[in-house]
């Protein structure tokens, strides 16, 4: 009796120990094909400033992804076009959190597309890993290898490389990224291999329920990129909420959270994976210390009522390609990328 007391608190206290080293906190959602996604991870594109993509210095990216992995983080969220991924390989080395218990994301360039293989041995080289656990086509509309304009290549055939990349082993899995419905049922009608997951923007203002809904009858797994929308956004000319929202704000109270942190508990009751981009480690702690609580039914009803069909990712400058996912606007944005997609 004594022994198995003794058994019984030592596992437990292994158990525990484990966790804690761990670290893991969001729990997996299953795959199609299989394999599972942490049902949160974080986000590492840096945005924009007004010379275009921001500059990447390591700083900027291995601290937080270092930092999101003490926190618990096991997916991490990278693409070629970020220009981050040595950094984001730098930081999963420099840790103790095993290479097999993190998913690592990364995504296919709009210019590499007639290159998937190429493209995505030059990705593992960069990240300095064997496999991805998620290669994913970053846009349907692809440009020409040099970025002098757009190349017209069907992501039908871009979607056939993705497959070879699966059955070499270089990704676990395979997904696309900023494709529409219709794009969707195309491929679906003319692919070996289903997409596993559709990574695409949805938060408060853009909750796309027609989108989520045919994902899960597809068995496809939503990942939510921008998933606070207009939340941090100064000034009248973005939709509702903001951070300070009093309707989000009572919400928040009554759970001891922050809003950011409603918003995010919100998506992931919704089934998609959001991941929240921050080089802040507080807030990359914060954004995962959601799963300690659940919203209600009608909270999940009050949040829906904020959407908006609002695009904060609008990337209307590529209105003229004939694979463009989105509705257009009369005038299009100039593109912030200049020529850097
Ligand atoms: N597939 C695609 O085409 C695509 C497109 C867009 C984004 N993505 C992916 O999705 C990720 C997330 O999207 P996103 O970066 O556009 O937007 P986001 O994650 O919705 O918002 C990021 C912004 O929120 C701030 N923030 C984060 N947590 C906060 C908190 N708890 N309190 C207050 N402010 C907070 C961050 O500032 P600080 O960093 O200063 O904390 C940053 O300015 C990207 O990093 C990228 O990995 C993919
Ligand atoms: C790649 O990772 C291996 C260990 O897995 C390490 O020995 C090597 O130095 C790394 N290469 C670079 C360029 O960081
Ligand atoms: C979906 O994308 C196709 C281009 O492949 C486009 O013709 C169509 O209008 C798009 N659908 C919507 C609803 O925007």
């Amino acid at each position: 009796m004594y022994f198995m007391c003794l058994f019984i608190v030592a596992s437990l206290l292994a158990n525990s120990l484990c966790e804690i080293k761990d670290g893991k906190k969001a729990p997996r959602i299953q795959l199609s094909d299989g394999n599972a996604i942490p049902a949160l991870g974080l986000g590492t594109f840096l945005g924009f400033d007004e010379h275009g993509q921001k500059e990447v210095t390591a700083r900027d990216v291995e601290d937080p992804v270092t930092w999101a992995l003490d926190a618990g983080y096991r997916l991490i969220d990278t693409a070629s076009a970020y220009n981050n991924e040595q950094y984001i390989g730098n930081a999963i080395r420099k840790t103790s959190v095993r290479r097999e218990d993190i998913f690592l994301v990364t995504k296919l360039g709009s210019k590499d597309q007639r290159r998937v293989l190429d493209a995505l041995k030059d990705s593992l080289e960069r990240l300095n890993v064997t496999y991805v656990d998620l290669y994913l086509i970053h846009n349907p509309v692809a440009f020409k290898p040099d970025e002098s304009g757009f190349d017209i290549v069907d992501y039908v055939d871009t979607w056939k490389g993705l497959e070879e990349a699966k059955k070499l082993g270089l990704a676990k899995s395979i997904g696309i990224s900023n494709f529409n419905e219709s794009q969707i049922e195309r491929l679906m009608a003319n692919c070996e291999v289903k997409p596993t997951v559709l990574q695409v923007e949805v938060n408060l203002n853009l909750a796309q329920p027609k989108l989520l809904d045919f994902c899960k009858r597809h068995d496809i797994v939503v990942m939510a990129y921008t998933p606070f929308g207009t939340l941090f956004q100064k000034g009248g000319e973005t939709p509702p909420p903001k951070s300070d929202d009093p309707t989000l704000v009572e919400i928040a109270d009554k759970y001891k959270k922050t809003t950011p942190q409603i918003v995010l508990k919100y998506l992931v009751q919704l089934g998609v994976v959001p991941i929240p981009k921050s080089t802040r480690k507080n807030r990359i702690e914060e954004n995962i210390d959601i799963f300690d609580f659940e919203l209600s039914n009608a909270e999940m009803d009050t949040l829906r009522k904020f959407n908006k069909n609002y695009r904060t990712v609008f990337p209307s400058f590529w209105q003229d390609h004939p694979y463009y996912p989105y509705e257009k606007k009369d005038v299009p944005d100039p593109d912030p990328f200049k020529g850097n997609h």
